[in-house]
């Protein structure tokens, strides 16, 4: 993926690591639209920044999908990057089905579902382009297990073999797959995140992802240096020891 020069749509940046990207792709050169519920947060977003544009989405609800790709791809028809961006994650307690059911099925359904129904809405327009990205975003907590977040873990498991599958199924096509696999980092993403000792200052990860896709821009995957000690546990040979050290240095996980 170029580092400038693309319309972008980010649906899951009203915060976190979604809008702080959406502000640095914007400065760096590209056409960058913002999607979430909060509509009045979209709201402020749009005031803040003249030129970053908004959509109201909710990622769990399909018919909110395609109206939401309707309407910006009407208003965008040089649309080449979707980033799915969207997600959930809460702790559960699986030793009773009150601990973790409801939990489980919120969380495939905004982290796995939504990302699978999101590209089956953009994908037909994106092979239309020249260049286009989809860029998904997994965790390290796909490669290494969180003890508090089963579900979180399995679907960003899920969402590192879709996008190897679908590198494999549109290999040769103008559209490239881009796996973002962040390491913790302060967000409200759980509760206390934001002032973890463990995850990484928000803007250093951004820097460090916008630094890689523009040196990098044939890579497959995002790896800041942060993330390597849980991406690479299984291939170092000390996936235990990874296990081991995650689960006891945060009992929250984070
Ligand atoms: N922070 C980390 O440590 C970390 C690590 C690995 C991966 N990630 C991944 O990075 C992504 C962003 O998370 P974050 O850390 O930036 O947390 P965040 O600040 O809580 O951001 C989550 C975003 O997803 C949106 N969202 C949630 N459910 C949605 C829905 N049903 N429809 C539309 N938008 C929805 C939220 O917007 P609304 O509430 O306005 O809808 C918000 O903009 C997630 O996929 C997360 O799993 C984060």
């Amino acid at each position: 993926m170029d580092i400038s020069g693309n319309t972008i749509f980010i649906p899951g940046a009203t915060s976190g690591i979604g809008l702080a990207l959406a502000r640095e792709l914007a400065t760096r050169g590209n056409t960058v639209i913002v999607g979430g519920r909060r509509a009045e947060i979209l709201d402020e977003i749009a005031a803040a920044n003249p030129g970053i544009g908004t959509q109201r989405i909710d990622t769990t609800d399909p018919a909110s999908i395609t109206e939401a790709a309707r309407t910006v791809l009407e208003a965008h028809p040089d649309l080449n990057v979707l980033i799915t961006m969207a997600g959930i994650m809460r702790s559960e307690d699986w030793t009773t089905p009150s601990g973790f059911l409801d939990t489980a099925e919120a969380t495939v359904t905004t982290n796995l579902l939504g990302p699978i129904r999101l590209i089956a809405a953009f994908i037909e327009h994106l092979r239309s382009m020249p260049d286009a990205t989809i860029m998904t975003v997994s965790s390290g907590l796909a490669f290494a297990p969180l003890r508090v977040t089963p579900t979180y873990n399995a679907t960003k498991a899920a969402i590192h073999m879709l996008s190897e599958s679908l590198r494999l199924q549109l290999a040769g096509s103008s559209v490239s797959v881009l796996e973002l696999e962040p390491p913790s980092v302060r967000t409200g993403l759980m509760p206390g995140q934001e002032t973890s000792d463990f995850a990484m200052p928000l803007e250093d990860f951004v820097a460090e992802v916008v630094d890689l896709i523009a040196t990098q821009p044939d890579a497959t995957e995002i790896q800041v240096e942060n993330v390597k000690f849980l991406r690479y546990g299984e291939a170092r040979g000390d996936y235990d020891q990874v296990v081991a050290t995650l689960n006891s240095r945060d009992p929250h996980g984070r």
